[in-house]
This record gives C-alpha cells, structure tokens and sequence, in this order.
C-alpha cells in the first residue's frame, strides 16, 4: 500500500476517457484500490478516481462518515465502483459546492442531479446497485466525470462563485478538501 502522487489540474491524464477494468480479483487491480484509498485518506478527500493518480482505468472510490458542509448527508461507506453506469432519476439540477484534489485550494459551485441509480462492479466483479441522493449523488457524479477527463471547473457556469477556499470558506480546516 502507499500514497500517490494526485495529478493536478493541466495534465493531460486528466483529460483522458478511461479505459474499462477487465479483469476482477487480481493482486494488481487490489493494490490499486488499496493505493487509491491510502491516497484519499492521507488527502481527506471524500473521493478518488483512479486518473487522479495516473492510472488510466475507470475505476472510483468514495466514502465518508460524515461531511462538515453536508452536516445532514447521512455517511456513505467506502465504496470501489468500477466500470460505473449512472441512470439519472427525477428530483431535477441541484447546487452545490465542489472541490477536487486535483484542483487543490478552490471551490465552486456546480449543479448535480439530485436522484441517481448507480450500477457497477466492486474488485471481485460482484454488482453494486445503488439509489443515491444529495450528497452521495454529487460524490458518485464528480468521481465518474474524472473517468470522462471532466474536471469540476468545466462545469461551473457562475465564476462569481468559484474562489479560494480560505477566502469563501475561512472556517473550514485548510486539510480539509475534496
Ligand atoms: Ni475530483
């Protein structure tokens, strides 16, 4: 297990549509999620898409106990979803605001479907199928942009509220970032 480097915002590796995961179970795709959750929690990050580190496979991790911006987002348990598929559910846009750890220091405000259906695969292969909403549905579509080269600052439309964290947020924890 160890912590990686998380590339940040302007490498191209960043810009690349991932490569799907085909084989489940190995020593190398389980050392990588080990690596992925070493690297988010030395970061304390809410979530990590295996680009983030240079490795070019749509593989995401997320999971937190409780969020101090979100204090009624019931805590998502560390999840691996691997090859995920999003199907959008009613409940319409919502804002909110983002950070990145590939983006270090800044937030901005995105809109995200509220209500989602998320299906993918865990390291053995087995199913994930989950209903998301709130939080936990902004954390899943953040990771799966990052496996389409999609940064959160891509899809901020109002760069009035897009800045510092320690200027829009002076109260936050400087370490603590997404
Ligand atoms: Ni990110």
């Amino acid at each position: 297990m160890a912590v990686h480097e998380i590339l940040k915002m302007g490498d191209a590796r960043l810009l690349r549509i991932a490569r799907p995961v085909t084989e489940f179970g190995t020593p190398e795709l389980k050392t990588l999620i080990a690596d992925m959750f070493d690297t988010m929690k030395a970061a304390n990050g809410a979530g990590l898409a295996a680009p983030q580190i240079g490795v070019d496979l749509r593989v995401v991790i997320f999971g937190y106990d409780r969020n101090p911006r979100y204090p009624d987002a019931p805590p998502v348990p560390p999840t691996v979803l691997i090859n995920p598929v999003i199907e959008v559910l009613d409940g319409g846009l919502v804002e909110g605001w983002e950070g990145c750890l590939s983006v270090p220091g800044l937030r901005g405000v995105v809109a995200r479907h509220q209500r989602l259906r998320y299906q993918g695969l865990d390291a053995d292969g087995q199913a994930i199928d989950r209903i998301a909403e709130g939080f936990h549905a902004r954390v899943v579509q953040h990771e799966c942009d990052h496996l389409d080269g999609v940064l959160y600052p891509m899809r901020v439309r109002d760069f009035s509220r897009f800045g510092y964290t320690s200027v829009l947020f002076p109260e936050l924890d400087p370490n603590a970032d997404d």
